[in-house]
């Protein structure tokens, strides 16, 4: 047994909290539902690897059903490889090690089968006129830096000028020295979620928020206070300031974690004056805001909103701003970069070193290019995600009366509330139809958005058709008893 199979272990309340509403409404079926939500509990990430799940007896009980439907769900979920089992110690969670087991008739492969219908990450694929003309560009500039060693902690310098341009172009005065280029805006996430808090401080958090957010928030031991966001007519919701100042107030985190541009599950948008409270409440309290900004480029209505830290009266080293290449330009450059002060800059590289010794230098300086063009770009962007979003909420209407989506200005996705609580089951049904969803509750922490599903807009849009005529087919068959096909964790983005 390893330091793991010690540690971590959900008790059975807990486990009942986060498998929800699992029961089919006819209550036939008890151990598949329990094992599709199980199994899906696991693929997604809410329920960690190598965690300790209750006993069969003490679980029955808390779910008040026999021990015989316990014991069938975790036989079901033994053969599929995502239980293992010590006689007399227990049994933990695991991914199984053959992707075709426990997945009969699964055609995923993870090197892209173009049957799956991919609707867990809200990416869109590269602009790619744009993005071969700087490439070919970059493999021009690369020759003058082949002569170094190639690393570079902090990011190459034209990147860090081009990014730090950008921001002064927002009306956020910016030297190079202030930017740290990343992997991504999600090892950014990790690393200021790693400098600035510790085991057991408190993350103030929207709810719901980006998963992978939370993810970093547990990975550092660190306790998530989610602060819901308000109602709003068009259903993309809203921040309710006075809510998440009385959290503030009460809950003295070390870190608020917040998405003012597109709001990802919500595609809610910030304005000015709440911006302005914000640095406000920052200031006043002390509590550093980790701005995320990966969707602020993808505005359906004109170029982004002026950045939180450019309000108030000076720039303030309480708010730290995070940025991406992946949503305007493509995720697979994975570059992304955090501005703060040049003083945490060099505390966040330091902490970096651990972790990664800097970014490739052809992806740096393809993004450099990229950015160049990036109102150019963007504009490209916002009349096909336009065109895409209307598209969906007029499918979707058709389709399904009752579900009642957001209508974003921006981002990539509709945040859709579903009419009932069915949002994990129809995650698992319409797995079966090839097509992966990101069920509402990753988005949210102890089982909550079991109502919510995020659609994201970023399939052709005959692939989009083809989903969801898949997903009404899902939807018909909510309950039905074919065994249930994933086997690979499902990321989102
Ligand atoms: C709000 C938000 N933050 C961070 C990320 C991660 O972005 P990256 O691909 O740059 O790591 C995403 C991607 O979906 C996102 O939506």
């Amino acid at each position: 047994m390893d330091r793991d199979d010690i540690e971590r272990r959900i008790g059975a309340r807990s486990f009942a909290r986060l498998l929800g509403d699992w029961r089919p409404p006819d209550g036939r079926r008890l151990a598949g539902a329990l094992t599709d939500r199980i199994r899906l509990l696991v693929l997604d990430g809410r329920l960690p690897l190598q965690t300790r799940v209750p006993a069969e007896r003490e679980l029955a009980t808390v779910l008040e059903v026999s021990r015989t439907t316990v014991a069938a769900s975790y036989d079901a979920l033994r053969d599929a490889g995502v239980l293992r089992s010590k006689r007399g110690a227990g049994s933990w969670t695991q991914l199984p090690a053959d992707p075709s087991r426990g997945a009969s008739a699964s055609p995923f492969s993870p090197h892209g089968d173009r049957t799956l219908f991919d609707l867990a990450h809200a990416a869109l694929p590269a602009p790619s006129v744009a993005l071969r003309r700087a490439a070919a560009a970059a493999v021009q500039d690369f020759d003058a830096h082949l002569g170094g060693h190639g690393y570079d902690l902090l990011g190459l310098p034209v990147l860090r000028t081009a990014i730090a341009d950008r921001f002064t172009a927002r009306g956020l005065p910016t030297a190079p020295d202030q930017v740290l280029v990343t992997a991504g805006a999600q090892s950014a996430i990790s690393l200021a979620v790693t400098a600035l808090t510790g085991p057991g401080d408190r993350v103030l958090l929207e709810h719901p928020t980006y998963p992978n957010a939370l993810d970093a928030v547990a990975t550092r031991g660190a306790r998530a206070v989610p602060v819901p966001m308000g109602p709003h007519p068009d259903g993309t919701g809203t921040w309710d300031l006075d809510l998440l100042t009385a959290a503030v107030r009460d809950a003295a985190p070390r870190l608020a974690y917040l998405i003012p541009d597109f709001q990802n599950p919500t595609g809610a948008l910030l304005d000015s004056a709440g911006r302005e409270r914000l640095v406000d409440l920052a200031r006043r309290t002390g509590t550093p805001l980790l701005v995320d900004e990966t969707l602020a480029e993808l505005g359906l209505e004109g170029p982004p909103a002026r950045p939180v830290a450019a309000h108030g009266a000076a720039d303030t080293p309480l708010v730290l701003t995070i940025g991406s290449a992946s949503k305007v330009f493509w995720g697979g450059l994975r570059v992304g970069w955090i501005r703060t002060s040049a003083a945490m800059v060099r505390r966040l590289a330091a902490l970096r070193a651990s972790v990664d010794l800097g970014g490739p230098t052809l992806e740096q300086l393809v993004v450099a290019r990229l950015i160049a063009d990036v109102d150019m770009i963007a504009g490209g962007r916002r009349a096909e995600l336009t065109a895409a979003r209307d598209h969906l909420l007029g499918r979707l209407t058709e389709a399904f009366p009752r579900w009642r989506p957001s209508r974003p200005d921006g981002g990539l996705s509709l945040w859709v509330d579903l009419d009932e609580a069915v949002s994990s089951r129809l995650t698992v049904a319409a797995r079966r139809h090839d097509v992966l969803l990101a069920a509402g509750p990753r988005f949210g922490v102890d089982g909550a958005f079991e109502r919510h599903l995020r659609l994201p807009y970023t399939l052709r849009r005959d692939r989009m058709d083809s989903a969801l005529d898949l997903l009404v087919t899902a939807w018909r068959g909510l309950d039905s008893a074919a065994p249930a096909v994933d086997a690979e964790p499902i990321a989102v983005a």
